[in-house]
């Protein structure tokens, strides 16, 4: 199902690690509903996504999967299995906040680690995103200094692109639409074992 003006859309976050939390509390601060999932029993992790906030629902992974908008924080060589949860993703939008750190290019067939991801969610629109800050930074409130913290965002769909962009404004964030994942959006992904340009790596080692 596609995601309309008139549809409130719906949200998971794949992954309640260091980066998953960090977003959780991002939905949590702005009093929106999200799913949460690992490999876990949902049971095993009720506490810690209580005490981020009513809002942070754990789920499992297949019961997750089935919200309109995915955001992907599993470490990268994960998002294969998450993968596997759905025959295709057709009419979803899944974000990708991995980082391919330390991955061969030539594991990846030289593609950007974006591009390998989307293939993996077929059928899915896949926007690049909200990893180029380190999990302690993401996890602060983004109103700072007089201003909002910045998310890069790339994709091939200029209007998942678009519609991440307006929810990105939503958790507070202020969006910069860097363009298709093989251009500009190259500037957020790590490749091998150089960082993206545009990922702070200096802020907080990432771990
Ligand atoms: N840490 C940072 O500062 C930072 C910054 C930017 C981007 N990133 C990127 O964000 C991603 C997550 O990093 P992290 O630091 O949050 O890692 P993490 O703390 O190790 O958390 C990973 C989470 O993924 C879950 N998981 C693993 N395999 C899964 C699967 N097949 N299905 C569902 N859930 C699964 C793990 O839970 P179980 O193993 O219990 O299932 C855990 O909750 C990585 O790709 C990383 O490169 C990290």
């Amino acid at each position: 199902m596609s995601i309309s003006e008139n549809k409130v859309a719906s949200y998971a976050i794949i992954g309640f690690g260091k980066i998953g939390r960090a977003l959780a509390k991002a939905f949590a601060r702005n009093g929106i509903e999200v799913s949460v999932a690992t490999t876990r029993d949902p049971e095993s992790f009720a506490s810690d996504a209580a005490a981020i906030g009513p809002t942070i629902i754990p789920k499992k992974l297949a019961e997750a999967v089935k919200a309109d908008v995915i955001f992907l924080a599993v470490r990268f060589e994960s998002h294969l299995d998450v993968a596997k949860a759905l025959p295709t993703w057709r009419g979803k939008t899944i974000v990708d906040v991995t980082n391919a750190y330390g991955v061969p290019p030539e594991k990846l067939g030289g593609q950007p680690s974006a591009r390998f991801v989307a293939q993996a969610f077929s059928g899915g629109k896949l926007v690049k995103g909200f990893n180029h800050l380190p999990a302690a930074v993401l996890d602060q409130n983004p109103a700072v200094h007089g201003g909002r913290r910045v998310v890069f965002l790339a994709s091939d769909d200029d209007g998942a692109a678009a519609e991440i962009g307006a929810f990105a404004q939503k958790l507070g964030f202020s969006p910069i639409n860097l363009g298709g994942l093989s251009e500009g959006g190259l500037l957020v992904q790590a490749r091998g074992n150089s960082w993206g340009q545009l990922i702070f790596e200096d802020l907080v080692k990432f771990d």
